[in-house]
C-alpha cells in the first residue's frame, strides 16, 4: 500500500477541478449523464438527484425509472429525458438492457437514489461493475443490495472507476460492523475500503471523506446540520454526476461534488440558519457557489 497523503479541500483545490467551458461549447460538448434512480413512492430521490446534475451543468441528463413512476419523474424534472423500465413500481432485473442502451452515447452512470430494495436489481449491479466501461456512482439502496455481497465490488478492478457515497448506515452495512465503528475510525477504514474495492469512497457526514485507492484522502470542511434533511444525499449523487459527465476524473469529480455540496449548505444557512432549508434549495444554490470558486 502507498503512503497515505490527507489534506483539507480548500476553494484553490477545487478550482483547479473545476471544467473549463469553451465559447463554442454544446449540449453534446457538456455531457451526457445517465441516472437510474427512484420508485414508486419515492420519485422524488430521482428528481433532486437530476436537477442537481443540471445544476451542476451536464449537458444532457436521461433517467431510468419504473415504468410506474416514470410520468412522475417526467412532470417533476422539465429538463431531463425519462426512459421507462419494464417494471410497476421498482427496478429489477429486465432494466439492464434499458441501461446498456442509454450508457452507449453517454460518458457517466449514477445508480441508486430512491431506487428501492429489490434483490433481483443485484444481477443489474453485478452486470454493471462487469461490463460498464464509463465511470459509475453508486448510491443509497445500490449500495444496500451490494451490501449483501460486497465481493462482486471486486468485479468492477480494472474495467472503469467507481464512486461510492454511503452515508455511516450505509457503511456500517457494506463493512457488516456498527455504525459507531464505522464512526470511530472514519479516515482508517474509508482509505482501506477504497484499497480493498478498487474505488473512491465517499463516506459522507459532518466531515464527509473522500478516499482515493491511490492512497490519497480530502477531508471536506464544509457542510452544516442543515443538510440533514430528506433527499440532500441524492443531491450529492446527481452533482458529482454532473461533473463526470463534463469529463471531471473520478477523484477530482467526488471532491468537487462534496465540497460545492456543503458550500451551497453554508450558503443558505447565511440566511436561514441550520435548520429549514431543503434538499431542492441545495440544488438550485449550486452554480451560485460554483461561480464563487471559480
Ligand atoms: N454536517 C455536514 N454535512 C452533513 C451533516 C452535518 N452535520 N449531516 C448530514 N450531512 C450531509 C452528508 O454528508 C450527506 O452529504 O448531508 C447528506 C446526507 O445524505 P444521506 O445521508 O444520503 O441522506 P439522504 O440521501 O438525503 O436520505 C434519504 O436515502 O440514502 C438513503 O438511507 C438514506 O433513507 C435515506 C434516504
Ligand atoms: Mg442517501
Amino acid at each position: 500500500q502507498e503512503e497515505v497523503a490527507t489534506f483539507v479541500l480548500t476553494e484553490d483545490v477545487v478550482r483547479s477541478f473545476l471544467p473549463v467551458r469553451t465559447l463554442q461549447g454544446h449540449k453534446g460538448t457538456h455531457g451526457r449523464g445517465v441516472l437510474v434512480a427512484g420508485s414508486l413512492g419515492m420519485t422524488g430521490a430521482a428528481v433532486l438527484a437530476g436537477k442537481a446534475a443540471l445544476r451542476s451543468g451536464i449537458g444532457l441528463l436521461q433517467i431510468i425509472t419504473p415504468q410506474g413512476a416514470a410520468s412522475l419523474v417526467d412532470l417533476g424534472l422539465t429538463e431531463a429525458t425519462v426512459w421507462p423500465a419494464p417494471a410497476k413500481d421498482i427496478l429489477d432485473s429486465q432494466a439492464w438492457s434499458v441501461i446498456a442502451d442509454k450508457c452507449q452515447d453517454a460518458q457517466a452512470l449514477a445508480i441508486g437514489p430512491g431506487l428501492g430494495k429489490n434483490t433481483d436489481f443485484i444481477a443489474v449491479l453485478e452486470e454493471v461493475l462487469r461490463s460498464v466501461e464509463l465511470p459509475v456512482i453508486l448510491d443509497a439502496d445500490a449500495l444496500n443490495l451490494i451490501a449483501e455481497n460486497p465481493g462482486i465490488l471486486g468485479w468492477r478492478q480494472g474495467r472503469g472507476p467507481l464512486i461510492l457515497t454511503p452515508h455511516p448506515g450505509e457503511m456500517a452495512r457494506l463493512c457488516d460492523c456498527s455504525v459507531q465503528e464505522i464512526q470511530d475510525n472514519r479516515l482508517e477504514i474509508a482509505l482501506n475500503k477504497a484499497v480493498e474495492w478498487g474505488a473512491i469512497l465517499v463516506l459522507k457526514g459532518a466531515v464527509t471523506i473522500v478516499a482515493s485507492p491511490d492512497g490519497r484522502a480530502f477531508l471536506n470542511p464544509t457542510g452544516n446540520p442543515g443538510l440533514g434533511t430528506g433527499g440532500t444525499g441524492d443531491v450529492l449523487t446527481g452533482s458529482i454526476l454532473g461533473w463526470l459527465a463534463q469529463g471531471v476524473s473520478s477523484f477530482e469529480a467526488a471532491c468537487l461534488g462534496v465540497y460545492l455540496h456543503g458550500k451551497a449548505a453554508d450558503e443558505l444557512a447565511q440566511d436561514v440558519g441550520w435548520s429549514g432549508f431543503t434538499a431542492s434549495e441545495v440544488a438550485d444554490q449550486l452554480p451560485k457557489v460554483r461561480r464563487a470558486v471559480e
